[in-house]
């Protein structure tokens, strides 16, 4: 057997850990769950989740990976191999596959529009309007399916190379420079004439949305999806992370990064938004069809389409990076493989698996599962139902399962008030408040 690898450095593996959870979610999808539920109303539940639940599981997942320094199965090995909690690491691995499959297809969308915009025919779109620009472009067989391949191809790549030659490298140049385009892009947009609307709505507190139990249940799934909890994609992380790298300190440094990211992202988009009197709720179109009007009417919109679309595909490579490695891990420990055989097998059966997510706009749009689409109804049953399922089993295996002394000598958390603190959130909050939810989705079908 090979021996397993582990995080070059410190820094390495918390750029690692941040790639994995800013995507998609944080700018895709943050947007317009935020632009729903009412702006600051919902940025403040999705704070109070993040903190309450978001991090004690950040806590948690890293503590059973590091803990086993293996895959996902073999974190949920409390006294021996035998014990049926082995089924919730195969879960994850399953699911991270689901995942993976339609998120790749949004992901081929923002590359499309990121060589659309650096080489032009994007821009010349313009007459026809983005709205059928778009709904053209997802409702075709081919094309959606091409550009998926890419971004799983790219995302097979980085995985074969290794944890370190790959994703710890890809991580290190990419991060730092996303940063600074959000940063940059977000610059550029609180200072647009009209912008300020834009800062108001993301941060002054519409106090009606707070007691509607759809906006809680949209931020509690809005912080899992974000942060990338109940898959086991940080679990298997840290079980890549050695002895000396300080676990706490790295769980704070995700949540800061993640939530910090989602923020300046709302920044970047929403003071745009409102500068050209666009309504904030328009949907999963926001990137898609709302900013490409907007960067068309900004002086160097080009640009900053070009910048937009090249953080949304990259943001979302790094996080489709994270969902591979997590059965590309059980693979390669459970049944021998090597790494490049596995990823290449698994890639397969993910593309195959989100072929009728990415055919589900044209060819099977007749497809209906309730009111949702294909790709839809994916993502409404991984945040509603999976994530939110992994994460209380997670919270009850570590509360509840793991020896109390191991969980707080492991999660460095220790003896004091803080390790009884994260035990208790663990054991009683996360997993009251996420079975509310989960109940709430299922009766609300
Ligand atoms: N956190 C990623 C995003 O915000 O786009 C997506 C994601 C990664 C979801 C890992 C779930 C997961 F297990």
């Amino acid at each position: 057997m090979v021996e397993r690898e582990q995080w070059s450095t410190y820094s390495g593996f918390v750029l690692a850990t941040i790639g994995s959870a800013v995507g998609l979610g944080n700018i895709w999808r943050f947007s317009y769950v935020a632009g729903e539920n009412g702006g600051a109303a919902f940025l403040l539940l999705y704070l109070v989740y993040v903190i309450t639940i978001g991090l004690p599981l950040v806590i948690a997942e890293l503590t059973l990976g590091r803990r086993a320094q293996g895959d996902a199965i073999a974190g949920f090995e409390a006294s021996g191999p035998r014990s049926s909690w082995r089924y919730a690491g195969a879960l994850a691995g399953v699911g991270a596959i689901l995942i993976l499959s339609y998120y790749s297809v949004i992901a081929g969308w923002a590359l499309k529009y990121l060589i659309g915009a650096a080489f032009g025919p994007l821009w010349d779109q313009a007459a026809q309007g983005y709205g059928q620009y778009f709904r053209t472009f997802i409702s075709r067989t081919g094309e959606p399916v091409i550009w998926q391949i890419l971004m799983l191809g790219a995302s097979v790549a980085v995985v074969a190379a290794g944890v370190r030659a790959g994703i710890e490298t890809v991580n290190r140049w990419l991060m730092p420079l996303l940063a600074l385009i959000v940063v940059g892009l977000a610059g550029y947009s609180v200072t647009m004439p009209g912008s300020a609307a834009g800062v108001i709505f993301l941060f002054a507190p519409d106090w009606s949305a707070i007691g509607r139990a759809e906006v809680h249940a949209a931020a509690l799934g809005q912080a899992f999806f974000s942060l990338g909890i109940g898959m086991a994609v940080l679990l298997t992380y840290g079980s890549y992370m050695p002895r000396g790298f300080r676990l706490p300190r790295s769980a704070l440094a995700i949540i800061i990064g993640d939530t910090g990211f989602a923020i300046i992202s709302g920044l970047a988009i929403f003071p745009a938004v409102f500068a050209f009197g666009i309504d904030p709720s328009s949907g999963p179109e926001l990137a898609f069809i709302t900013l490409p009007q907007i960067f068309l009417q900004m002086p160097g919109g080009a640009w900053l389409g070009v910048a937009f679309f090249f953080l949304l595909s990259a943001a979302a490579l790094t996080s489709m990076v994270s969902l591979l490695e997590v059965p590309v891990s059980m693979a390669v420990q459970r049944l021998g493989a090597t790494r490049r055989n596995a990823v290449m097998v698994i890639g397969a059966i993910t593309l195959a698996l989100g072929l009728p997510s990415a055919l589900s706009f044209g060819l099977l749009a007749d497809i209906r599962i309730g009111r949702h689409g294909i790709l839809d109804a994916a993502d409404a049953v991984v945040s509603n139902y999976l994530l939110p399922f992994g994460g209380i089993l997670i919270a009850l295996f570590v509360g509840w399962k793991l020896k109390m002394g191991e969980a707080l000598s492991e999660s460095e958390l220790g003896q004091g008030w803080l390790g009884l603190v994260w035990l208790w959130l663990l054991r009683v909050l996360a997993p009251l408040t996420l079975t509310t939810i989960l109940l709430r989705s299922a009766t609300a079908l």
